[in-house]
């Protein structure tokens, strides 16, 4: 089928109409075999809401300070991940213990704001997304402190970190910036699972003693019901610029919302074995991310959360995959993380016990990619038929956000936003 879209909203009622009926159609003909009741008796229990979760306040704030950025096209992070090399190396790589409050006032600066976000969660949470993998998702992670020209580094604290947080200790070469960053390619290649990681925009110089905080980090969901390839189509995505993409459709049974007053759709797309689950947010009509990310704030999302309920859903979106190459010097200084980066100010007593004057942060990098495709944990498998009856429409042919949440721990695996869908361009018609 062939669509011409002009302008942004009229030609979308035609487009809702044309979708709806095949998909229902191949829906009411899936081989979901077990006959039984239409409607799930009992929706099953939420994961813990964000608020309080230091994954998804960390996950906000660096969100919020990259997408300042006006630049800024499709990102994606992982909060969990910068938060364990955050944590591993400027909290417990210094000896001296974080101050009581009641100790502040001798501390020469104020304490920093991020410390209170990195709680012990961080640990158990990684735990759990490493269960996970395999079942809900396909994951490959990998962390790790690369020391420029540094010196010996405790065995404890490399122990530690391992342990705890799955961080690896890397000494970099002896040669200059452009061999660490072709060391630094060689691992995230590898910890990407063979993925070839975008090159950074900026470049890194590592003095010696520098400390390079690096995580990669690369995420397919499967989700508890598959996407039809049949119904896999080519559409025009709305984005940056428009493209013709490949969209896939599902009808079926989820936890979905509308906010009426802000104009936001809110899904929640549960994984195979409901071990994680992935969270859209879609503004209504065809817009910028924008409008969306200035009302962003842990209280809303929580509340979003809270008020979706089981509906029955037509979602339409495209199959993308989402990369980010970042630097995020800037948005962990906005944070309060601001002498790690001086070497005179930085204490890393806990990563080295010749740590004074030198040894100091030189760079915390991340790679991360994120695939949006059909495929479910299970193909043929009995589910509980789905009673779809006047189906709300979730049509993401324009940007959205998404969050991929631990349903055990709550924990916030990964966060992004999707402006742009590589794909054929059209000429832009607004
Ligand atoms: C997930 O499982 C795959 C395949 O078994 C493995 O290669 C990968 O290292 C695992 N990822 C993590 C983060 O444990
Ligand atoms: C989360 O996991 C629990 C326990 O494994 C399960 O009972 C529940 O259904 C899951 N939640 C979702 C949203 O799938
Ligand atoms: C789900 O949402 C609909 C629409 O807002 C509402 O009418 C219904 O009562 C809700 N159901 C539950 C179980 O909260
Ligand atoms: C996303 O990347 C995977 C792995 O590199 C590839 O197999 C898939 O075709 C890509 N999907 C799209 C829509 O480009």
């Amino acid at each position: 089928m062939k669509l011409e879209l002009r302008s942004a909203m009229l030609p979308r009622l035609s487009v809702y109409i044309l979708i709806s009926l095949p998909v229902l159609l191949v829906q009411g003909s899936t081989a979901d075999k077990k006959k039984s009741p239409a409607t799930p008796a009992t929706p099953p229990p939420r994961p813990p809401a964000p608020l309080g979760d230091p994954s998804w306040a960390l996950g906000l704030r660096l969100y919020q300070a990259l997408r300042s950025d006006s630049g800024s096209v499709n990102t994606v992070f992982s909060p969990l991940l910068v938060a364990s090399v955050a944590r591993s190396s400027w909290v417990e790589g210094r000896r001296a213990p974080l101050p009581a409050s009641s100790k502040t006032s001798s501390r020469p600066h104020p304490p920093p704001r991020l410390e209170p976000m990195l709680g012990s969660l961080v640990s158990t949470a990684l735990e759990s997304f490493a269960k996970a993998n395999g079942t809900s998702f396909h994951l490959h992670a990998s962390s790790a402190l690369f020391s420029k020209q540094a010196p010996p580094v405790s065995q404890a604290f490399v122990k530690d970190s391992q342990a705890r947080f799955r961080v690896q200790h890397q000494p970099l070469g002896k040669g200059d910036s452009k061999a660490d960053l072709k060391q630094l390619h060689g691992w995230v290649k590898a910890g990407l699972g063979g993925l070839e990681g975008a090159p950074l925009a900026a470049e890194i110089q590592a003095k010696a003693g520098a400390l390079i905080l690096a995580s990669a980090l690369r995420f397919k969901g499967l989700w508890e019901r598959e996407f039809s390839e049949e119904s896999t189509d080519q559409r025009t995505f709305l984005g940056k610029k428009y493209t013709k993409v490949m969209m896939m459709h599902r009808a079926g049974l989820y936890r979905h919302h509308e906010d009426m007053e802000n104009m936001v759709q809110v899904l929640e797309v549960p994984l195979w074995q409901g071990k994680a689950s992935v969270v859209f947010l879609l503004p209504f009509h065809v817009e910028s991310l924008d409008r969306l990310e200035k009302l962003l704030t842990l209280e809303l999302l929580s509340k979003w959360l809270e008020k979706t309920n089981i509906s029955s859903v037509i979602i339409s979106m495209p199959k993308a995959n989402l990369t980010s190459t970042l630097s995020l010097q800037k948005q962990l200084s906005a944070l309060g993380l601001t002498d790690a980066w001086d070497q005179n100010a930085a204490d890393f007593s806990g990563v080295s016990d010749k740590s004074k004057g030198k040894v100091h942060l030189g760079a915390v990098l991340q790679w991360a990619s994120l695939e949006l495709s059909a495929h479910a944990g299970k193909a043929d498998v009995d589910l509980e038929e789905e009673n779809i009856e006047k189906p709300k429409l979730f049509y993401a042919d324009h940007p959205f956000i998404i969050f991929v949440r631990d349903n055990t721990t709550g924990a916030l695996l990964l966060m992004g936003a999707l402006d742009h869908a590589e794909g054929e361009a059209l000429h832009d018609e607004l």
